[in-house]
């Protein structure tokens, strides 16, 4: 992008209602200690420290009051002139908890970010590589990174790929075309409202295909474009997630280790 362009009006939808399964605490992930903070702290921390949001909309486990609170708590911290934090019930599915946040954007909202509570770590500049992206007209942008692993297909014996039965390798995609793909997200306003209309028509077998905001865009055929994401903006979803997240603030490297 010009370094001229002006960054549109954007909110930052922080999808935060997850159940966390898989890390299995027995509590919501976003309410997981991490460095001695809930790991919603740690997202909403680097959100505001970006400096690209004018709001910041997380969206809850219907119901839960600390970390309701925490919200309530991090809104008293946020200097004059910060962003206006919002907080919404989440709901069944992410899609769903993305719906609830669109349904409580402030009026003159130009872009939205939709990101994951669950990738604490993000730095910044993958938050302004996605901002500047939709400055310089993109309409979609996804921060993605090249795969390590040689990716295979397979006939999959079952629909549960948690279940893993031996299968028969189908073909192995092309490393040079695939990227992994992070949050946040970014879209215009009219994009991403469009494209959460159109998932609405959706059966329950698609609705369960959509992984991400951007698959949705797709389906609309307008172009997504990827910006380089980080390493450091890993999905904190199992346990050992968690041990390597706690690594990147305590380890050698220290709090200060930013990969950009
Ligand atoms: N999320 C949400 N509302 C839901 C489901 C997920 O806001 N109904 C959010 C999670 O809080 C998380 C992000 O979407 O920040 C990505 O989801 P995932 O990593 O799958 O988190 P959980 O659903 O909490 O974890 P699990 O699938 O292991 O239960
Ligand atoms: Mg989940």
């Amino acid at each position: 992008m010009s370094e001229s362009s002006t960054r549109l009006v954007t909110a930052v939808i922080v999808v935060a209602a997850g159940s966390g399964q898989r890390l299995g605490y027995g509590m919501p992930k976003a309410a997981v200690p991490l460095g001695g903070e809930p790991i919603l702290m740690h997202a909403l921390r680097g959100i505001v420290a970006s400096g690209v949001a004018s709001q910041v909309c997380v969206a809850l486990p219907a119901g839960d009051q600390g970390l309701r609170q925490l919200c309530d708590d991090f809104r008293e911290e946020l200097a004059d002139g910060g962003p206006l934090l919002t907080i919404v019930d989440g709901g069944s599915t992410r899609a769903d908890s993305v719906r609830a946040g669109i349904a409580a954007l402030m009026d003159g909202i130009e872009a939205v970010l939709v990101h994951d509570a669950a990738r604490a770590l993000t730095p910044e500049s993958v938050f302004h590589r996605v901002s500047d992206a939709l400055a310089a007209g993109a309409a979609a942008v996804i921060p993605a990174l090249p795969v390590v692993d040689t990716v295979k297909t397979v006939a999959a014996t079952t629909g549960d790929d948690t279940a893993f039965a031996p299968e028969v390798v189908t073909g192995t995609a092309r490393r040079e075309e695939l990227r992994a793909v992070q949050t946040p997200q970014g879209f215009t306003i009219g994009t991403l409202l469009q494209a959460h209309q159109a998932a609405q028509d959706l059966d329950q077998q698609q609705a369960t295909a959509v992984t991400d905001d951007a698959m949705l865009v797709e389906m609309l055929g307008t172009p997504v474009h990827a910006v380089r994401g980080s390493t450091q903006s890993l999905k904190i979803t199992t346990p050992l997630d968690l041990i390597f997240a706690e690594g990147l603030l305590e380890g050698p490297l220290g709090a200060r280790w930013v990969e950009g």
